[in-house]
């Protein structure tokens, strides 16, 4: 499968500003520190990682929608290709149709205000792109590939529920057509029972539209059923990813041990032996030297608190940063990785 996103040596570095010296900066959040992945054209890329590891700003600087402080991100789209970080407002809006956000809050983001038909219209009247009979004919197929029903087009977001809140979301997303949606924890605050809905939903979408996705999200189950291939995430950089079977079966880092130890499973036979995590998550403007996750452990030694890994090949499309990777034992959630694939529960790290 071919890149359809290059993502090198990413950074994003938020300044911290003292209140009490008039806004000096004393320090930055180091949120995304050298990031480099490639993201494949048709594929679910699942973005895994505990809260503030820099998930978001991540799926937010791939469209500068949060500006990178460094690195590059190439787009390569028929036959083009597109160098993120040099687009000025024009050139982004216009790459904005090729690629699309959709948040895990549908209550927050949608306009309570506007109906349905002129909130999943906007883009294409603003850019030019539909008006008239041709604008409601792409609205009113977006919705019914969404699982809408075009007759409620005149409502309010008000007049839905959050997993068709949710579908009004992804509509929006969707109606310009683009190629790439980064969806940050799309299932996250729905109800247990319609998780299952929205994450069918986007599988039969990607299939039918061609999309490709990166798919951040905390839910371990979802991400089994949801993603091709799985990164992780610790302190603003990568430190594995594999195809989503490896991952599982077979986790290469100490984190990814970690993560996989605490899915809740509902057979507690099942259950593995949580691996616990001492101590704090470390401060992100002050990261550990070394292996960031040094502090966190439990393999950990003297090189590990001086070197600081790279992400390296160990095994077929499988990279891992860890100085022990090919030396350590790690338990997977084998038992019941199978369990997962078939069943999106709600499986919180
Ligand atoms: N606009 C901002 N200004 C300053 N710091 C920020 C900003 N946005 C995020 N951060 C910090 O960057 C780090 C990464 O945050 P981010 O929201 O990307 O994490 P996340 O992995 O998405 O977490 P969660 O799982 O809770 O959504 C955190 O320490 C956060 O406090
Ligand atoms: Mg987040």
């Amino acid at each position: 499968m071919t890149a359809l996103l290059e993502i090198e040596d990413l950074r994003v570095h938020f300044p911290i500003k003292s209140g009490a010296t008039f806004g000096r900066v004393t320090g930055h959040v180091r949120a995304v520190d050298g990031v480099s992945i490639d993201i494949r054209r048709g594929e679910t890329l699942g973005l895994v990682g505990e809260s503030g590891s820099g998930k978001t700003t991540l799926g937010r600087a791939v469209l500068r929608v949060v500006e990178p402080t460094d690195g590059r991100m190439t787009l390569h789209l028929d036959g083009r290709d597109v160098d993120i970080r040099a687009l000025d407002r024009r050139g982004l809006r216009r790459i904005w149709r090729h690629m699309q956000l959709i948040f895990q809050d549908p209550y927050a983001s949608l306009n309570p205000r506007m109906t349905v038909r002129d909130i999943i219209g906007e883009s294409l009247l603003v850019n030019g792109i539909a008006r008239g009979a041709d604008l409601e004919a792409r609205v009113v197929d977006i919705v019914r590939r969404c699982g809408l029903d075009a007759e409620h087009l005149g409502r309010y977001p008000h007049a839905f529920s959050g997993g068709q809140r949710q579908r009004i979301s992804i509509a929006r997303a969707l109606v310009m057509r683009p190629e790439f949606i980064v969806c940050d924890e799309p299932i996250s605050a729905l109800d247990v029972s319609i998780q299952a809905q929205v994450l069918n939903l986007l599988k039969t979408l990607q299939e039918d539209l061609g999309l490709t996705y990166l798919f951040i999200a905390h839910d371990l189950a979802a991400v089994a059923y949801a993603c091709d291939r799985v990164a992780v995430m610790y302190l603003g950089q990568i430190v594995e990813l594999a195809d989503t079977r490896d991952l599982y079966y077979t986790p290469k880092h100490p984190y990814t041990e970690a993560l996989m130890s605490a899915i809740p499973v509902a057979d507690p036979d099942a259950a593995l032996r949580p691996v616990l995590l001492p101590g704090e998550r470390p401060d992100p403007s002050n990261p550990p030297p070394g292996c960031r996750f040094h502090t966190r452990c439990r393999y950990a030694d003297a090189k590990c608190r001086a070197e600081m890994p790279t992400l390296a090949p160990i095994g077929e499309g499988h990279r891992v940063a860890c100085h022990y990777a090919s030396v350590l034992k790690l338990a997977g959630a084998r038992e019941h990785a199978d369990k997962l694939a078939n069943a999106p529960a709600s499986a919180r790290i």
